[in-house]
């Protein structure tokens, strides 16, 4: 078999996102292997789903790095380094990234966020789609750049908002986009990187 390249997965809470990635990552002719899980909350409910797939999962908390978020940084680089990563996807990290890191990872690293970017970055973006009253949304997966939520479009993927929507029901219609998204995108991103 080829050698695949070697993803790491970064999360902040449930992990679902996560869990798609290593679902779709099962199949012999997935062109990813997801190899380590890494959070910045010791209590993402994600690092013990990714452990029961047999996956390295560890929390490095930013706590002790204070203020210092390149320092949080560089331990996190260290282990995907150690662990011979080639491709990084955020999975709900809750961390704005410092220039260093997106640098280090440029055209390797991706990010997915619940809108049709580039409308609706940051937040609460469900909330804010039904206020102003949009008739479609969605999900995409971005390479991550500088900006937070910018950077080059690697699929994206639309639903309607229906009448009667609350933010519940939308960003689990929206949610159910993101498992199938984010897989494809990775397995478009890794056919193009060398392990
Ligand atoms: C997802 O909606 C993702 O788009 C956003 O954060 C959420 C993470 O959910 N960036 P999960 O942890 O993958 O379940």
């Amino acid at each position: 078999m080829s050698v695949r390249p070697r993803v790491a997965v970064l999360i902040s809470g449930r992990g679902s996102n996560m869990q798609a990635l290593l679902d779709a990552a099962k199949a012999p002719d997935y062109p990813a292997e997801i190899a380590l899980v890494l959070s910045n909350k010791p209590e993402a409910a994600g690092l013990d789903i990714a452990r029961g797939y047999g996956v390295m999962a560890q929390a490095i908390p930013s706590k002790p790095f204070g203020r210092d978020r390149e320092a949080h940084e560089r331990a996190l680089d260290a282990m995907l380094r150690e662990r011979d990563i080639a491709i990084v996807c955020l999975a709900g990290y809750m961390r704005i990234l410092t220039p260093w890191l997106v640098n280090r990872w440029s055209g390797r690293m991706l990010n997915i966020h619940p809108s049709l970017l580039p409308a609706y970055k940051g937040l609460d973006t469900h909330a804010r789609v039904l206020a102003a009253g949009e008739a479609r949304h969605g999900c995409t997966v971005h390479l991550v750049t500088d900006g937070m939520d910018e950077g080059p479009i690697v699929a994206q993927t639309e639903v309607p908002v229906l009448a009667g929507d609350t933010e519940a029901s939308l960003a689990a219609r929206v949610l159910a986009q993101e498992h199938l998204l984010y897989p494809a995108a990775l397995a478009k991103l890794a056919r193009t990187v060398t392990p």
